[in-house]
């Protein structure tokens, strides 16, 4: 791409819209120059009445947090921040599904723009060559037996060429594995239309329908692993991701353990958070 191209590459819902195809993920956008977070800005929205598929997308964030309460830095006009507000009929305990579909989607947007090599590290950290590209959040509201909103947050390193010290050796971005300027327009479109194929499928038939491919994303079945759960950390083998989402770790003595959400490091390899 040449250096005029990157001028245009604005994430201002002028610029999306023309090239969106999709019939409701990212119809209605809010852009921000700078926000604290798009999940906050989303999560205002959901209470005041925002529909499905409604998108915020920042420039970048002041306080963009990932899971576990981490600091998830966005620089200035270089990385992709956006959050969905979601309002899928199905039961709070079928909410963490939400977070494999949109990986399986980021995973099959970044395939479909030749990034081969892209995998999930369960539960939802997107993956290039051992260095995490994108984090999911995602957030929920709701009452005893049904959602009342979702938000599903979304951060994508497109052409981030430093990270923070303490996150250098796990982190990658699109640019440094492919050695150019990616344009930051082409991987939200196409993130936005793999969501919304899959998301449908998912409200229509349950996680189901999308972990046959989830698996085959999967850069840790098969692998030797350390998994650090709330209280607990252990070592095991991955020898399954059950179609509810589950990761399945044979243990040292040969006994079977499922685990529901937790961290995972492969064992040995130095890159991975
Ligand atoms: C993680 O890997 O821990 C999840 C990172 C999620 C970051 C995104 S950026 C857009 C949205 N806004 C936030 O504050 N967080 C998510």
């Amino acid at each position: 791409m040449q250096d005029n191209e990157k001028v245009y590459d604005s994430l201002e819902p002028g610029a999306i819209l023309p090239h969106l195809f999709t019939r409701y993920i990212g119809r209605e956008i809010v852009y921000f120059e700078t926000v604290d977070s798009t999940n906050n800005a989303a999560r205002e929205l959901a209470l005041k009445g925002a529909g499905e598929g409604l998108v915020i997308i920042a420039d970048s964030q002041t306080s963009g947090r990932g899971r576990l309460n981490r600091v998830w830095v966005t620089p200035r006009s270089s990385s992709i921040a956006f959050s969905m507000v979601l309002k899928p009929p199905i039961k709070p305990c079928d909410i963490p599904g939400i977070t494999l579909v949109m990986g399986t989607a980021v995973c099959r947007a970044l395939r479909r723009m030749g990034f081969l090599q892209a995998g999930i590290k369960w539960p939802n950290d997107i993956v290039l060559n051992n260095k995490k590209v994108c984090g999911i959040l995602t957030e929920m509201s709701n009452r005893v037996d049904n959602v009342n909103y979702v938000v599903a947050g979304v951060g994508i390193n497109v052409n981030t060429e430093e990270f923070p010290q303490e996150i250098r050796a796990a982190a990658t971005s699109l640019s440094k594995e492919s050695g150019g300027y990616v344009q930051r327009r082409e991987v939200l479109v196409s993130v936005f239309e793999e969501f919304e194929n899959l998301y449908d499928g998912f409200k229509a038939e349950g996680l189901k329908s999308i972990m046959d491919e989830y698996r085959s994303y999967s850069v840790i079945l098969g692998n030797c692993v350390k998994v650090d759960s709330i209280n607990e950390s252990f070592n095991g083998e991955v020898c399954d991701i059950t179609d509810e989402g589950l990761l399945v770790i044979r243990m040292d003595d040969g006994s079977l353990r499922q685990v529901i959400s937790g961290d995972v490091s492969i064992r040995g390899m130095k890159g991975y958070v």
